[in-house]
């Protein structure tokens, strides 16, 4: 199974690979996963400008950096949001990418990591909103950072601080990820029996 890490930021000086980079780890730990981080700053995206809504198109859009990202999105099974707040939700960027396509998103499974001074659950919730509507099944546990956590990792110079600095949440991240591939995987089986 195919589990991908969203950076849900692209700004200068972001902490989101910080929880990226450590949880894509706890990820390939697991026996039968394949993960790997999808950073934003990869994929240029302009903002969505299309006259034909994704999940009725036709042809694939002619923007280069969007086809990569379709492609990509499509060979997931599971994926798991890195999600800062940004005045009560969660950035403009990631939105676009959910926005840019659609099929690839259907029926598969999503985990959230949420930071902020309300640990990031209220950008969280919003997109637990979106994601229905992408046909997604989001996982009950998230990963919720607490403000000196954030510091610590932030202020952390290298890997192993990083994953020091993230142990008080480490057990929400077992189970986090425990939920996401429990889904993914029988999702996956269903689209592999249904499609
Ligand atoms: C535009 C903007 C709005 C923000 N609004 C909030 C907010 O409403 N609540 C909050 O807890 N933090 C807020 N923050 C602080 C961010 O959660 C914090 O800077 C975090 O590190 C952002 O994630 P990033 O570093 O991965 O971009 C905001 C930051 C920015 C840049």
């Amino acid at each position: 199974m195919k589990v991908q890490v969203i950076l849900g930021s692209t700004r200068e000086g972001r902490f989101s690979e910080k929880p990226g980079g450590w949880i894509v780890d706890e990820l390939k730990k697991r026996d039968g996963i394949e993960a790997e981080v999808l950073d934003l700053r990869d994929y240029p995206m302009p903002f969505f400008n299309e006259p034909v809504s994704p999940s009725v198109i036709t042809e694939p859009y002619k923007n280069e950096a969007v086809q990569r990202w379709t492609r990509k999105i499509d060979e997931g099974d599971g994926y798991v949001i890195i999600a800062p707040e940004y005045n009560h939700g969660y950035p403009a960027v990631l939105k676009n990418a959910l926005d840019y396509t659609y099929k690839s998103w259907n029926r598969k499974a999503v985990g959230f990591v949420g930071y902020g001074s309300a640990m990031g659950a209220r950008s969280i919730e919003q997109l637990r909103l979106v994601v229905a509507e992408l046909q997604m099944v989001s996982v009950r546990q998230s990963v919720l950072i607490p403000g000196a956590v954030y510091m610590e990792a932030k202020n952390a110079s290298s890997d192993g601080a990083v994953k020091t600095a993230f142990e008080p949440v480490s057990e929400q991240a077992k189970t986090m990820i425990d939920q996401l591939l429990w889904w993914a995987g029988a999702l996956k089986n269903a689209r592999e029996q249904t499609s």
